[in-house]
């Protein structure tokens, strides 16, 4: 059975909708600030994120012309995309920061705003690279509109290629993790870590880890861009490795909050990567991550990633490596779970039954279930809808040419866009919040009354007013 759906229709249908739910209007499809929408910044590598105690979100990164430290500031994550973008310091005429300027972080030390960098010569070939760390300080407490100079080098322990250097503060006591190359040793970089006794100074440095493992040493032998995370009694300490292209993903060591930090054998160091290209999502080389927190203090993985494979010439100079933002969530015993990374649109939601939590809407390639078989596998899409403003559709974004379909017998399938009037409005769900529950409800427009529920492990259409109709947003 075909649809022609006029706006006559719609509008009735709707209205219906709404007084079936005995939802009041006010309740569907909220008029929230739009969320961030990946990719959040194009072209910002090695970014960082971070919400300050003046409520600011603030972020900067590489910029592909490596020539520039910028710095951008809203009020929200997703506003950092449309951001101003300051400029706080240009690399230098000539002399040791004349060439690349590489992954600038910010962070306020004993109230004033230091931002550190890796910067090398331009003096040609391969003195290019050599790459030290240095330090610009703000004059004033707006590091948006200070004046920004030269702070100085930072005292690494060898006189060799260091860079992305993070501070962290842990049981009142500052530390610096940062990526070194260490004579004797055949890598590219290796991880560090020490504590910061001044801006410029290092206490003894001990080697977290080098690069041996086979997923480490693709294309180059690198262990590099440390970010720190203090979570459920542990640290978390995520490193990027191999090559910047494909290859580039996310390691991860992990140490008890009250472990010796400055001791190796404190940290653990996971035997796979935690984060790595999907060819699903469309996201290539995820890495040199930081973490934040959304509106909501729920946390958020910031990276950089391209949404294509393959790359014409050095994967350095190539400028399509753009932030991106998600949520992330955790296993039961307390350990980040990456997932995947989630593509480029807005971000994916999950969707909690509300009468079983063990049960999220999900799928099994094209299978409709509800369990939780992986985090990607429960992470949905909403898209505008094609049945007026209210209307929303939902896609795995694991098959992002795929949406949930409400069949006329009350199943629900994942079905490609057949371009069909039949589609256009089987696949058209209007949303309904529930704000203080924090849940939501997919009201059918193809089936009247229906909505997307749960029937023993199956998603299926219920009854609008069916308690398993709500499901919690997470
Ligand atoms: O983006 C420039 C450099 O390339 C970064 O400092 C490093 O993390 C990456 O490999």
């Amino acid at each position: 059975m075909s649809f022609t759906l006029s706006r006559r229709g719609f509008i009735g249908t709707a209205a219906a909708l709404s007084a079936a739910s005995g939802v009041a209007r006010a309740a569907s499809t909220p008029a929230a600030a739009p969320g961030p929408v990946n990719p959040l910044v194009k072209q910002r590598a090695d970014a960082q994120v971070f919400r300050h105690d003046d409520g600011f979100y603030y972020l900067t990164g590489s910029v592909p012309e490596y020539d520039r430290l910028v710095l951008r500031r809203s009020k929200t994550i997703a506003g950092l995309t449309t951001a101003s973008e300051a400029v706080l310091w240009r690399h230098e005429a000539s002399g040791p920061r004349s060439g690349f300027l590489w992954a600038p972080e910010l962070h306020q030390i004993d109230g004033k705003w230091i931002m550190y960098f890796a910067a090398g010569p331009s003096g040609g070939g391969d003195d290019v690279f050599r790459i030290r760390t240095y330090a610009v300080v703000c004059d004033g407490t707006d590091p948006m509109t200070g004046k920004w100079s030269l702070l100085g080098e930072l005292q690494t322990p060898w006189d060799s290629f260091n860079l992305d250097s993070t501070v962290f503060t842990h049981n009142g006591v500052r530390y610096m993790a940062w990526a070194q190359r260490e004579q004797g040793i055949e890598t590219n970089s290796n991880l560090y870590i020490a504590k910061l006794e001044s801006p410029l100074k290092l206490g003894k440095a001990t080697r977290l880890t080098m690069p041996t493992l086979d997923w480490e040493i693709r294309g180059y032998k690198v262990a590099e861009a440390p970010a720190l995370l203090h979570r459920n009694g542990r640290l978390f300490m995520t490193y990027s490795a191999s090559a910047t292209d494909a290859r580039y993903c996310l390691g991860m060591l992990s140490a008890d909050e009250n472990a010796d930090l400055l001791d190796a054998k404190s940290w653990t160091k996971s035997p796979q990567p935690v984060f790595v290209t999907n060819s699903a999502t469309s996201v290539y080389g995820p890495g040199h991550n930081s973490f934040t927190v959304d509106e909501k203090g729920r946390d958020v993985l910031v990276y950089h990633g391209r949404d294509y494979e393959a790359i014409q010439g050095d994967p350095l100079f190539n400028p399509d490596r753009h932030t991106r933002v998600q949520r992330l969530y955790y296993t039961a015993d307390g350990t980040p779970d990456f997932g995947v990374p989630v593509g480029n649109g807005p971000l994916p939601e999950r969707f909690i039954s509300s009468t079983d939590p063990t049960r999220l809407m999900a799928h099994d390639g094209t299978q409709l279930v509800a369990g939780n078989p992986s985090l990607a596998q429960t992470q949905f899409r909403q898209l505008p809808g094609r049945a007026g403003a209210r209307s929303v559709m939902l896609s795995p974004i694991l098959m992002p040419d795929h949406y949930l379909v409400a069949g006329q017998d009350g199943s629900l399938t994942l079905q490609q866009d057949s371009k069909s009037a039949d589609f256009a409005l089987r696949s058209q769900f209007v949303r309904f919040d529930e704000k203080t529950l924090h849940a939501a409800r997919f009201v059918s427009i193809a089936v009247p009354g229906k909505a997307i529920g749960l029937s023993a492990d199956r998603l299926t259409l219920v009854a609008s007013r069916d308690s398993s109709a709500w499901w919690h947003i997470d």
